[in-house]
């Protein structure tokens, strides 16, 4: 197993697992060409990144964690760079789901406290390949990167019946700071790790 910074080249298979694995999420619905742009853009912008765990031999993608130093710069470079191309692609769904595009955005502050602005904004691990211990390599890998960047504190939200993220999340260190519903009738728990107690 080997862990490294992905690159634009990985953007399709980062798209492909996160919509294989995520399969309730919102931004699956709005198809593989809007994922596989979001994710070109993660690994193309100075203030976001994946790592990628990969097969030795082969090179092939088992699993993934994208993160970011601050999630809002990063939609704003989003909407700049890409707007129009995936807006295109996605309009019908964008469209008919505009409150939860609000919500997605606008949910760092939907818990009332002040949360930190890097944030884990993926992890996936291919299904033939859970369970061991490629999510925490990339996991951590990431919270180190951040942390090399001088990001204090990190943040990231699982669904609450989420048991798996919740249980690599606390295993690399994260706590629970609070519950919230970024939308309607489903809860989530924000999650905050801290550079200090490492
Ligand atoms: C969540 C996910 C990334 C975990 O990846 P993984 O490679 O299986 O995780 P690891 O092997 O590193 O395990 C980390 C910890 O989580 C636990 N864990 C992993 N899968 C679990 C499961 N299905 N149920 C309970 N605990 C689980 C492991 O036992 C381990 O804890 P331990 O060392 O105390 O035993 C993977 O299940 C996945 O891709 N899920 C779908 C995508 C998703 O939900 N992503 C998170 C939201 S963005």
């Amino acid at each position: 197993m080997k862990v490294r910074l992905a690159d634009v080249a990985d953007s399709t298979r980062l798209a492909h697992l996160h919509a294989s694995r995520i399969t309730d999420g919102f931004l699956p619905s709005l198809g593989p060409a809007f994922l596989d742009r979001l994710y070109r853009r993660i690994v193309r912008s100075a203030d976001s990144f994946a790592f990628v765990a990969t097969d030795e031999g082969s090179d092939r993608v088992l699993g993934f964690a994208a993160a970011t130093s601050d999630v809002g710069r990063l939609y704003r470079s989003f909407a700049i760079h890409d707007g129009l191309v995936a807006g295109a692609v996605a309009a019908p769904r964008l469209l008919r789901s505009w409150r939860r595009v609000l919500e997605t955005v606008r949910y760092p502050s939907a818990d009332g406290t002040d949360l930190p602005a890097a944030e884990i904004l993926t992890v996936a691990v291919d299904a033939d390949f859970g369970g061991r211990g490629i999510g925490a390599l990339v996991v951590d890998a990431a919270t180190q990167r951040l942390a090399e960047r001088g990001e204090a504190a990190v943040k990231v939200v699982a669904g609450s019946d989420n048991v798996a993220a919740l249980r690599l999340y606390e295993k690399c260190g994260f706590t629970v700071r609070s519950r919230i519903e970024i939308h309607e009738g489903v809860s989530s728990e924000v999650l905050v790790w801290n550079s200090s107690s490492r």
